[in-house]
């Protein structure tokens, strides 16, 4: 099958991880007989530098025109004295947005190989886990009203959270799915003691959880889950949750595999057309010098081929070389030990090749 990608390479180690997922993609192309053309745009401190914006016109449109977008990352210091709007992180925002991209997938398990890469307690990560985190991505307070007045005590700054039942509706029947396909078990995430949002949130999921009875429900509220996460991590199947408690459980959940290196993520609208990215971000501080884990990108890659392009068997291979790397011994810097040797961006990338072939 022919497939269009649009890449976004943005800043920092951008530019290297997406060139390792694309290596990998081009193996698969190879190797299952599909070929996949690829288009490249400019967003974050890339485009800033090139357009004065950080997301061109241009780039929005070849995204909207492409079968699916693979992400690196932006953002820097060079560009960390923007005011919101101009900022390289708005490129993202904005893409998101756009392409309504309504679903964000965070898959977090911990591979036997990186147990001991875990910052958590051998007994609690002894009983491994698989979490599937679904972050509502186009709505709550990054999206909301924001700005700067003269308040009673002076100058303020405010952003605001608001959710609409559809939103919630539309997140939550995706959430459900996940569990249907996964363990069935789905914990909707919020801080309802407190917010109006939240408490619209965990009537709206509840009463479509009525829709799939054979779903275990439960809340819990956001402060908690960040505790469980770390004390107890394999009780979670499928977390549902809001753009900012998504967004800062996800690194959350990202750490306790073993590196924030390993982690990907599918965005996703009503259609098939999709974003993919690593969860972390630039790095700017190891950009240029070959350190970067590719191994998130190459798994988010993974991810367009299941999501986007219903090409299982083929994600199914890239899941399981990148496993394999792990399992074999190969090592990044950011999930290396004592004695372990270091590879590149590169030499990894290289090896997940080898047990493609
Ligand atoms: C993420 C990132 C983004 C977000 C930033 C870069 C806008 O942290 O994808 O998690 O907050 O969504
Ligand atoms: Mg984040």
């Amino acid at each position: 099958m022919n497939f269009n990608i649009a890449l976004v390479k943005g800043d920092g180690i951008g530019p290297e991880i997406v060139g390792s997922a694309v290596r990998v993609l081009d193996e698969i192309a190879s190797k299952y007989g599909h070929s996949f053309s690829y288009n490249e745009y400019l967003a974050g401190g890339a485009a800033i530098d090139e357009t004065g914006v950080p997301l061109p016109d241009e780039t929005r449109e070849g995204c909207l025109a492409s079968d699916s977008v693979l992400f690196g990352a932006v953002g820097g210091p060079k560009w960390d004295h923007l005011g919101g709007d101009e900022r390289p992180e708005k490129a993202l925002l904005k893409l998101r947005a756009s392409m309504e991209l309504f679903t964000n997938l965070r898959p977090a398990r911990i591979y036997d190989a990186l147990k001991a890469d875990s910052p958590l307690r051998a007994d609690i990560v002894d009983e491994g886990f698989d979490i599937m985190i679904v972050r509502e991505l186009t709505g709550g307070i990054y999206f909301g009203e924001r700005g700067r007045r003269d308040g009673d005590k002076g100058p303020e700054a405010y952003d605001t959270e608001s959710y609409s039942v559809m939103e919630i509706e539309r997140i939550a029947h995706v959430a459900f799915q996940t569990a249907m396909k996964r363990r069935k078990k789905l914990t909707s995430v919020d801080k309802a003691n407190v917010l109006e949002t939240s408490r619209l949130w965990r009537e709206t999921v509840h009463r479509i959880g009525e829709q799939y009875p054979e779903v275990e429900l439960s809340d819990m509220l956001v402060d908690n889950a960040a505790m469980q996460l770390v004390r107890n991590p394999s009780q979670f199947d499928v977390i549902v949750t809001s753009n900012m408690f998504g967004d800062i459980l996800s690194d959350e959940a990202s750490q306790i595999t073993g590196s924030i290196g390993l982690l990907a993520s599918s965005s996703l609208g009503e259609g098939t057309r999709g974003l993919y990215e690593p969860i972390h971000g630039s790095a700017p501080d190891i950009a240029g010098t070959g350190k970067a884990n590719p191994i998130a990108t190459i798994l988010s890659a993974a991810m367009m081929l299941r999501y986007s392009f219903g090409l299982e068997r083929e994600a199914d291979s890239i899941e399981a070389a990148v496993e394999k790397a792990l399992c074999e011994g190969h090592r990044t810097g950011d999930i290396a030990g004592e004695g372990d040797r270091i590879l590149s961006c590169d030499e990894m990338t290289d090896v997940i090749i080898g047990y493609l072939r």
